[in-house]
C-alpha cells in the first residue's frame, strides 16, 4: 500500500474525530460551567486531589481551589470531567435528586472488588431491593432486640483485654470490635473462631485491593481480592443477614455475596475509624471526658439501684451528651469526606451548567469545616450541638436522626435515597463503646499520631495509646 493510499484510508476517521471534538468544544463553550482548572490530559488534577492531608482540615487542594474558584468548581478527577461541590445547598440537591438528575457513580475499582452487585455501586430497582434487605436488618426493632446486646458484648470483649498501664494501637482494637460485630450479625461468625479469622484475613486482602491502584494484574492485591471473593458462602444460619437473604429473597448467590461484602465494608471500616477518632479527640479534651463520665456514671448508678446490669434502650436514650460527642466526632473527623455521583441529565444549578455524564463530587467534609456553617469549625466542641435549637437535650439520638435528613449542613451519613443504611447502628456502636471506655479507662497518646485523609481516614501509626484502668466502677 502506498503512503497516499494509507493516508486516504486514515483521513475519514481523522476528520470524523476532528468534527466530534469541535462539536463537543462548541457545546462546552456555550455552557456556563463553574470556574476551575482541568489540569493535565487524562490525569487531570487527580494526584493533587488525592494527596494525603490532615483529616481535621479540608486539605490544601480544596482550600486553594475554593479560595480561587469558589465553593463550586470544575476539575478533571478520576479520569473524568468533574464538578466539585463544597456548597451545602448543591450537596443536598445532588443527594436528593438521586435517580432523577444524578446517579451514584463509584470508580470501577470499587465495583470490581465489592462485586458488580454491590449495593454501593448499584442503581435503580436492584439497589432498592438490596437496600430494603439491609434496612430490614438494621431496623430500629432489631437494634433494640438483637444489636444492642451484641454491641455491648463485643465492646466488653475488646475492652476486657486491655490491661492496666498497657500501650497498644487503638485503631486496631476498634477494628476488631466492629469487624467481630459485623461478622456475627451478617454471617453468625463468632470472634476468635477459625472461620472468622480466615474471613478477617480474606477481608484484609480485599481491603488492600480497595485502597491500592486498580490494576487487575496477577499478583496485585486487586486480583487476589477478586479471586477470593468468589469463594465461601457456606456455613450459614437463619438468624443472620446471609441466611435470611438466602431464604427470603430472590437474589442469586452471587448477588447475596456482594451484598454481604458491601455491608461488611460499609459497616466495618467507617465505624471503626469513627471510634478511633472519638478516642483521639477525647484524649485531648479532659472537660469533655469529665462530662461524659458524669453522664455514664448516672446511668450505671440508676441501673445498680434497679438491679440491672446490661444496657437497654432506655439507657441508650439517656446518653444525650454522648450523642453530642458523636455528632462532633463525625463533623470534625469526617470519615466519609465526599461521595461519587454523575449527572444523568443536563442540570442547571444557581446559574451553572452541569453537563450530562459529568462526574459530580459532593464534598460533605468541606461543609462540616466551613466557618459560615459551624462557628470555629476547627475546634472540637460537642457543646455546639446542645445550643442548636436552643435546647440542652437537642442532641438526643432521635433528634439526630431527623436533623441528618433536614439539616443540609450536617451530612456525615450522606442523604436522600442512599442515606447510610447503618447510621443508627453506627451511633449505637459509638455510644456503647464510649460508655464502657470512660467508665473503665483513662488514656493518653503513647506516641504522636494524627488522622490523615488518604482520602479514606486512617491513623498512620494505628493510634498508639496507653491506658489506665479505673478502680471506682467495675
Ligand atoms: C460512622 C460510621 C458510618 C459512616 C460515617 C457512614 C457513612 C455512609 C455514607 C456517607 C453513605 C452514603 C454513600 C453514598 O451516598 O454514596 C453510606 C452508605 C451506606 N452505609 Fe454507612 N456509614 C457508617 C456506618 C455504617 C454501618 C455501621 C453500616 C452497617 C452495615 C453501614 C451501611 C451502609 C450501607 C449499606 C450503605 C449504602 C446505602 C445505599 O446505597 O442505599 N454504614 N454510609
Amino acid at each position: 500500500m502506498s503512503d497516499l493510499e494509507f493516508f486516504l484510508i486514515l483521513l475519514p476517521p481523522i476528520l470524523a474525530l476532528f468534527f466530534i471534538f469541535n462539536v463537543f468544544k462548541t457545546k462546552q463553550n456555550t455552557l456556563n460551567l463553574p470556574p476551575g482548572n482541568m489540569g493535565w490530559p487524562f490525569i487531570g488534577e487527580t494526584i493533587g486531589y488525592l494527596k494525603p492531608y490532615s483529616a481535621t482540615t479540608i486539605g490544601e487542594f480544596m482550600e486553594q481551589h475554593i479560595s480561587r474558584f469558589g465553593k463550586i468548581y470544575k476539575s478533571h478527577l478520576f479520569g473524568e470531567p468533574t464538578i466539585v461541590s463544597a456548597d451545602a445547598g448543591l450537596n443536598k440537591f445532588i443527594l436528593q435528586n438521586e435517580g432523577r438528575l444524578f446517579e451514584c457513580s463509584y470508580p470501577r475499582s470499587i465495583g470490581g472488588i465489592l462485586g458488580k452487585w454491590s449495593m454501593l455501586v448499584l442503581v435503580g430497582d436492584m439497589h432498592r431491593d438490596m437496600r430494603i434487605i439491609s434496612l430490614n436488618f438494621l431496623s430500629n426493632a432489631r437494634l433494640k432486640t438483637h444489636l444492642l446486646p451484641e454491641v455491648e458484648k463485643q465492646t466488653l470483649l475488646v475492652l476486657s483485654s486491655w490491661e492496666d498501664n498497657s500501650a497498644f494501637c487503638a485503631q486496631d482494637e476498634a477494628k476488631k470490635f466492629t469487624f467481630n460485630l459485623m461478622a456475627k450479625h451478617i454471617m453468625s461468625l463468632d470472634p476468635g473462631k477459625q472461620e472468622t479469622e480466615e474471613l478477617k484475613k480474606e477481608y484484609i486482602t480485599f481491603m488492600k485491593g480497595v485502597v491500592s491502584p486498580p490494576l487487575n494484574l496477577p499478583g496485585t492485591p486487586y486480583r487476589k481480592a477478586l479471586k477470593k471473593m468468589g469463594e465461601k458462602t457456606e456455613n450459614l444460619e437463619d438468624d443472620d443477614l446471609l441466611g435470611w437473604a438466602l431464604k427470603h429473597s430472590n437474589l442469586s448467590k452471587e448477588q447475596i455475596l456482594d451484598l454481604v461484602l458491601s455491608l461488611l465494608f460499609a459497616g466495618h471500616e467507617t465505624s471503626s475509624v469513627s471510634i478511633a477518632l472519638a478516642i483521639y479527640f477525647l484524649q485531648d479534651s479532659p472537660n469533655v471526658v469529665q462530662q461524659l463520665t458524669e453522664e455514664h456514671m448516672e446511668i450505671v448508678k440508676a441501673k445498680k439501684q434497679a438491679g440491672e446490669t446490661e444496657l437497654n434502650w432506655d439507657d441508650y436514650k439517656k446518653m444525650e451528651f454522648t450523642q453530642c460527642v458523636i455528632n462532633e466526632t463525625l463533623r470534625f473527623g469526617n470519615v466519609v469526606r465526599f461521595l461519587h455521583r454523575k449527572a444523568i441529565k443536563d442540570v442547571h444549578y444557581k446559574g451553572y451548567d452541569i453537563p450530562n455524564g459529568w462526574k459530580v463530587l459532593p464534598v460533605v467534609s468541606a461543609v462540616h469545616l466551613d466557618p459560615s456553617h459551624f462557628d470555629q469549625p476547627y475546634h472540637f466542641d460537642p457543646w455546639r450541638w446542645q445550643n442548636i435549637r436552643g435546647s440542652s437535650s437537642s442532641c438526643s439520638s432521635s433528634w439526630l436522626a431527623t436533623s441528618t435528613m433536614s439539616n443540609n449542613t450536617f451530612m456525615p451519613f450522606g442523604g436522600g435515597p442512599r442515606l447510610c443504611a447503618g447510621s443508627e447502628l453506627a451511633k449505637l456502636e459509638m455510644a456503647v463503646f464510649i460508655h464502657h471506655l470512660v467508665l473503665n479507662f483513662s488514656w493518653k497518646l503513647a506516641d504522636t499520631d494524627q488522622a490523615l485523609a488518604f482520602p479514606f481516614v486512617d491513623f498512620p501509626k494505628g493510634l498508639p495509646i496507653r491506658v489506665h484502668r479505673h478502680t471506682f466502677i467495675i
